[in-house]
């Protein structure tokens, strides 16, 4: 199992100009905003316990909320030095869950648990008893000193284990390609809970297994696992998946004499690893890359690295963005085959997270196609000094000072480029990207997020966490309409929010229509509450209180619970009488009798139909409808009706769907994961 960098992971250590730190800290924070606590938090909470709610959360955010990020950044070593990390991204991991069930009625409240668990205690440790972290670091400061007595300590390298590999960047369920076999069945009832693994990963090329419940890491995995092929040392935290098929596609940087990018993508539902292009190129960090329906986008921007200098830190390796060189995106087909299809420059910027990129028309000649792709971009790499624990940590007067001298240089802005008219066959020659517009520079976004629904589409709306500069870290959570350019901000003083989520309402029509859910810290008081804004108009409907402070993170995952009733409606009105855009039915049958609908029971209700029939629950076989899946169908109605679940099954062209009495609905799962159990033998 390989560490974070190998080639740096001899590196030595915790840096011992946390003295400095100390002499420096002060009452005041900055700006009466204080956030130290979600610095250094010590709560961690391994048993779920309740929380108390105020207001409401919608019952459609049921299910699961996943956060990780840094949690310890300092440690008291066996031999009474209190050692400092530096770096936030180099923060000792822990990752939070919190659970959402809906109210029962329309009389009750939701309720929140929550349970959370740091991710490193191997390496907590091995670092207590060493005094030293021989492990990896982004951006550790360190002592001369101490540098030559970790050469000396990496003699003694301590065995890999899944808590001692600090892996808590990003989130996901369900990883195409990582699980050694699959569990096909299962994995065909489309609205079953659908969590069976929860892995953590980081801007190299290993993943960590977490127990998708307890939190506690269970297992390290490599992209190798994937593809021979993938053996490079970087890669990007935020893979991207495509929103209908689950599609996993990211890239894999070789460091050497030559530098090789290999960009390549799993398929959700054969596991199978395809390189879909390998060029080589300069390296770079790149921490995001974007996908259309059609292409992976790997734009390598100005945060080049020199390999030669990644034996001190990985950021050390970074080199200072050159304005005389250009940002390269290069456009991989996805879907045919054709591997490399063209490269576009820009104007060099940095950036640590693209938002989405789709297809449009060429505004020039409709006939061709250009992509347009949404990102977070700074002028130059040097936001990457801005996220040092001296500049963040609100008592300190190195953030103080940090803050005060803070120019734009260090702010962000939402960026729209434009990659026109894409070919269809590789291209050689560089091709110009432009840039559409620039905005909200002085709210300096980061962490933004959108509809999940509308990856690959062009979407209108997105959300962010803002650094105005009212605070250290983050001070607000913003809403950008890219139509309008208008922008709404919720914003309280000494609130300091986590990466917004949005979580979309099924019954919606629009596509901002649902919440955002946000860890806050509030730093009067010390602790931390889930937030539950209306994304319409980031107004508050409620929030869950932690007894405790959960640290600053990174990003998260919300996996719903699919709790939709259905219900079969009957009506004698003529179909072109029926509202049935907004109805969205699900099936419509027309009899002599009348017209049969299936829709939601919330939607019925709304459209004035109370007296519909068979509330029930959809149980979607995600594998193709077909001839050979009908004794599949067979079976499974066969066995339900041997467990008394009456069931009304319904055939689309894509898939079959089966409709199961709201009251049986747990036990006809019961019964899927019987047959699944069986026919796995
Ligand atoms: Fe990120």
């Amino acid at each position: 199992m390989s560490t974070q960098f190998d080639h740096i992971e001899n590196m030595s250590s915790i840096g011992r100009d946390s003295t400095v730190m100390e002499n420096n800290m002060s009452e005041d924070h900055y700006n009466n905003w204080p956030n130290d606590k979600g610095f250094d938090p010590k709560y961690e909470q391994r048993d779920p316990v309740e929380l108390s709610v105020a207001g409401q959360i919608p019952a459609y955010a049921a299910g699961v909320l996943y956060r990780t990020g840094p949690g310890k950044s300092q440690l008291q070593a066996d031999n009474g030095e209190t050692l400092r990390l530096s770096h936030w991204f180099d923060g000792f991991g822990q990752t939070h869950r919190f659970q959402i069930f809906a109210p029962e009625n329309s009389h009750t409240s939701p309720r929140v648990f929550y349970n959370s668990r740091f991710s490193t205690d191997d390496l907590i440790e091995h670092v207590r008893k060493t005094g030293s972290l021989d492990e990896i670091s982004f951006g550790q400061k360190r002592d001369p000193c101490r540098s030559v007595l970790g050469k000396v300590q990496t003699e003694y390298v301590p065995q890999q284990t899944p808590s001692s590999s600090n892996i808590s960047v990003t989130l996901s369920i369900n990883v195409p390609g990582l699980d050694p076999k699959p569990d096909e069945l299962t994995s065909r009832w489309g609205d079953s809970q659908g969590i069976r693994t929860l892995y953590a990963k980081t801007d190299y090329n290993a993943f960590k297994k977490l127990d998708p419940e307890t939190l506690e890491p269970i297992g390290l995995a490599s992209q190798i696992i994937l593809h021979p092929e993938l053996s490079g040392q970087v890669s990007a935290s935020h893979a991207r998946s495509d929103p209908i098929t689950g599609d996993m596609f990211n890239y894999n940087l070789t460091l050497g004499s030559t530098c090789t990018y290999r960009v390549f993508g799993v398929s959700a539902s054969t596991g199978k690893t395809t390189i879909l292009a390998t060029f080589p190129a300069t390296p770079a960090y790149l921490h995001s890359l974007l996908i259309t329906e059609d292409h992976v986008v790997l734009c390598v921007w100005n945060a080049h690295i020199n390999p030669q200098l990644l034996d001190s830190s990985f950021m050390d390796s970074i080199l200072p963005t050159d304005p005389s060189q250009p940002a390269v995106w290069y456009v991989i087909d996805r879907k045919h085959g054709k591997g490399l299809i063209a490269t576009y420059e820009s104007p060099a910027f940095f950036c640590f997270h693209t938002v989405n990129a789709w297809l449009e028309p060429s505004k020039e000649n409709p006939a061709e196609v250009d992509i347009v792709a949404d990102i977070v971009r700074t002028d130059n790499s040097k936001f990457l000094q801005y996220v040092y624990y001296e500049n963040l940590i609100s008592s300190l007067d190195t953030a103080h000072t940090f803050q005060k001298k803070r120019d734009d240089s260090f702010r962000t802005s939402f960026t729209r480029f434009r990659l026109p008219a894409v070919p269809s066959t590789p291209c050689t020659d560089p091709k110009k990207a432009v840039v559409e517009w620039s905005l909200c520079k002085s709210l300096s976004p980061e962490l933004p997020t959108m509809n999940p629904k509308r990856v690959t589409e062009k979407h209108r709306y997105v959300y962010a966490v803002t650094f105005r500069g009212e605070a250290t870290l983050t001070d607000g959570i913003m809403k950008l309409d890219c139509d309008t350019q208008q922008v709404q901000l919720w914003a309280c003083h000494g609130q300091s929010p986590g990466e917004p989520i949005f979580v979309a309402n099924p019954e919606g029509n629009s596509e901002d229509d649902g919440v955002l859910l946000s860890v806050v810290l509030d730093g009067m008081r010390g602790k931390s509450y889930l937030l539950c804004l209306n994304a319409r108009n980031l107004s508050e409907l409620g929030r869950a209180n932690v007894d405790g402070a959960v640290g600053f993170g990174f990003h998260g995952q919300h996996v719903p619970t699919t709790q939709t009733t259905y219900v079969f409606l009957t009506t004698k009105s003529p179909l072109h009488t029926l509202p049935l855009s907004t109805l969205q039915p699900q099936l419509i049958a027309q009899e002599q009798e009348g017209t049969t609908i299936v829709t939601t029971e919330m939607l019925a209700k709304s459209h004035g139909f109370n007296e519909p029939t068979f509330p029930c629950k959809k149980i979607s076989l995600t594998i193709h409808s077909s001839l050979e899946a009908l004794d599949l169908i067979a079976a499974i109605t066969n066995r339900l009706k041997d467990h008394g679940i009456s069931t009304n099954v319904v055939s689309g062209y894509f898939h079959d769907h089966i409709y199961v009495p709201i009251a049986r609905a747990e036990d006809a799962m019961r019964v899927l994961e019987e047959v699944a159990a069986e026919a796995r033998g």
